[in-house]
């Protein structure tokens, strides 16, 4: 369905349905984001708003409502796996993207506080957050044109260039690649991991 995760009403429409037509949630992924690229000298204050908008409030509406959800005596009330996707922003210094870096590392942040207060109260949520390398989606691939037309590069090839030469895998990362990680942390398979920010980033980020 859809849903604007700046909305508080959309998520508690988005929950309530999840339960009505699933019997319960048992999983949340919050992968909403959004990346303007720009200097912080040149940053426009609307699209600050914006990235804080999408990347922090987004992702903090859906900690609220899921963990809400999940835990004792909640709609759902099993328990489950909460994953959010930061970035290899939040680990690395990257020109050209100071304010979505900030907001990933907000997302890193709220993703080991949420996993700290799950366990206080005992939610039996696990909380995870992975940090995607370069992946070449509508955003990646956009990311690389704006690194060349703010002349941090010649051309978007050689800021995908750059970035394979950073990374010991040798590649970009593939949708896939993000969503087996993503499938692990939800899964049983991963029931003793919590609070932890994966690297999905084939070694770039070390
Ligand atoms: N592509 C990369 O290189 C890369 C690297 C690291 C992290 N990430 C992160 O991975 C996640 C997915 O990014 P992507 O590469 O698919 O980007 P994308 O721009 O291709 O897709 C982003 C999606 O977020 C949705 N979205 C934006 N604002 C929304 C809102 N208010 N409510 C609901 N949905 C909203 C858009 O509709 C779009 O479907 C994001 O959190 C992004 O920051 C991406």
């Amino acid at each position: 369905m859809h849903l604007d995760v700046t909305e508080e009403s959309r998520w508690e429409a988005a929950v309530t349905t999840a339960v009505k037509e699933y019997g319960g949630l048992d999983i949340l992924v919050n992968n909403a984001g959004v990346e303007i690229t720009s200097l912080i000298t040149e940053v426009d204050p609307k699209d600050i708003h914006t990235m804080l908008d999408v990347n922090i409030l987004g992702t903090a509406l859906g900690l609220r409502h899921g963990l809400r959800t999940m835990r004792p005596g909640g709609a759902g009330g099993k328990g489950g796996s909460i994953i959010n996707i930061s970035s290899v922003a939040a680990t690395i210094a990257f020109p050209g993207i100071p304010i979505y870096s900030a907001t990933k590392s907000a997302v890193d942040r709220l993703t080991r506080v949420s996993a700290v207060e799950a366990g206080k109260f005992g939610y039996g949520v696990r909380v995870n957050c992975i940090y995607p390398g370069l992946v070449p989606t509508a955003m990646g691939a956009g990311l690389a044109n704006d690194m060349a037309e703010l002349g941090l590069f010649g051309s978007a090839e050689e800021a995908v260039g750059a970035v394979v030469e950073l990374t010991p895998s040798g590649r970009l990362g593939e949708v896939a690649d993000m969503a087996d990680v993503v499938v692990f942390l939800a899964s049983n398979a991963s029931r003793f991991v919590n609070g932890v920010g994966l690297p999905v980033d084939g070694g770039m980020g070390m």
